[in-house]
């Protein structure tokens, strides 16, 4: 860990303590832990679902080429980046909006869709930044458990849950559980959702679009762009590497955009991310392929190493592994933290059974497993 990442850390950690400690800052309390570590070497941070490698060469000489822009509002550059992303899905500057981060998607979407009288509707777990958010507001969630065994979402039980909703949060694929839903039955949920719920908007979250790999998986970018009760939310963050620089965006219809960017659409952007994503939209797709290629092999590999021990992981569509650790996942967290890995958080109702694992390069994921070896050869405590 380089001084200046350590420096991070400490920042995070202090920043989180007595506060209130929303999605993000959740993930940012578990580093909390870390300062004791560094006397044993880098710790391997798999907590975050983060992309081992970052940017590429390009994005960060462009971030490097945007100092001298510093002093200037980014308004100019924003819609250019804009105009970038929309060209890259074959759309108009009208059907994208920017934000830093989908963070800022997610709460706008929640801001703009939900209210006292119309809830916030997704499945728990899920990502939390909607429901996180609603609950701030003082609007209401209506929640749906997943599907026992497979943990994907029970779409009969979410389409009668989202009747009378506000927003459906639909994470596609999934965080923390990681599984996905085919293009078939997520197609076939949002046309019974908006027939059976007129005054109902839905946000697919494709955060971890460019990992998934099972058959039949699709974007719901064509259904978004032709109706303003569907939108779409992206990020640079996972497979584009850049989620310190903060930069994602909603893909819909001209309607629900600038509902959306009427409330929450103006220079949030900074120049150096603008510039980072200018170059990320237009590159070559070849390097997300390749960078889906890495992540699917280290998956692959760490997987089958828990698959063969008898520690199911669920069937992952990103770039984490929800696995059934037959422990609570405290300890199992915390007996890892001593050997310098860092694994994810509690993510309730599955804490005492199941973990979230960060997947990072190859290499990193085969000195991971010697700790998790090493971890699972001992007793729970719990069972005792
Ligand atoms: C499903 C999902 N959506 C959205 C986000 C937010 O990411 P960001 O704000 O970095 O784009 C995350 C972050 O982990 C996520 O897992």
């Amino acid at each position: 860990m380089s001084l200046s990442r350590r420096q991070f850390v400490q920042t995070l950690s202090a920043g989180a303590a007595g506060a209130w400690i929303g999605a993000r800052g959740r993930e940012a309390s578990i580093f909390g832990g870390l300062e004791g570590l560094h006397a044993q070497g880098d710790p391997l941070i798999l907590a975050s679902n983060e992309n081992p490698l970052g940017p590429g060469q390009a994005v960060l000489n462009a971030v490097r080429g945007s100092f001298s822009e510093a002093g200037r509002y980014p308004f100019a550059t924003a819609a250019d980046v804009t105009r970038a992303i929309a060209e890259s899905h074959k759309l108009k500057p009208q059907n994208v909006l920017i934000g830093s981060g989908s963070t800022q998607i997610l709460r706008t979407s929640t801001h703009v869709f939900t209210s006292k009288t119309r809830p916030l509707v997704a499945c728990i777990p899920a990502y939390e930044e909607c429901a996180d958010y609603a609950r701030l507001m003082g609007h209401p969630i209506s929640t749906v458990a997943l599907t026992p065994g497979s943990l994907t979402m029970d779409l009969d039980a979410l389409l009668g849950a989202s009747k009378g909703g506000g927003l459906v949060f639909y994470c596609n694929p999934n965080n923390p559980v990681a599984t996905g839903v085919d293009a078939k039955g997520t197609r076939d949920f949002i046309t019974a959702l908006l027939k059976a719920s007129p005054d109902t908007t839905i946000l697919v979250d494709e955060a971890y679009f460019e990992y998934a790999t099972m058959p039949g998986y699709e974007t719901m970018i064509p259904l978004a762009v032709d109706n303003p009760r569907v939108v779409v939310a992206r990020t640079f963050s996972k497979a584009y590497g850049m989620a310190g620089l903060r930069l994602g965006y909603a893909v819909g219809h001209p309607d629900a955009i600038k509902k959306m960017g009427d409330w929450d659409g103006n220079g949030t952007v900074s120049v150096l991310a603008l510039a980072a994503g200018m170059v990320a939209a237009t590159q070559d797709p070849s390097i997300i392929a390749a960078e889906s290629r890495r992540n699917t092999e280290a998956r692959s590999f760490t997987a089958k190493w828990f698959s063969d021990r008898g520690y199911t992981p669920t069937d992952s569509q990103t770039n984490f592994l929800f696995v059934d650790i037959k422990r609570p996942c405290r300890e199992f967290r915390e007996a890892c933290a001593k050997h310098g890995v860092m694994v994810g958080r509690d993510f309730p109702p599955y804490e005492k059974s199941h973990c979230r694992i960060s997947i990072s390069t190859l290499a990193d994921m085969q000195r991971a497993v010697q700790v998790f070896e090493k971890v699972l050869a001992q007793p729970s405590a719990a069972a005792a």
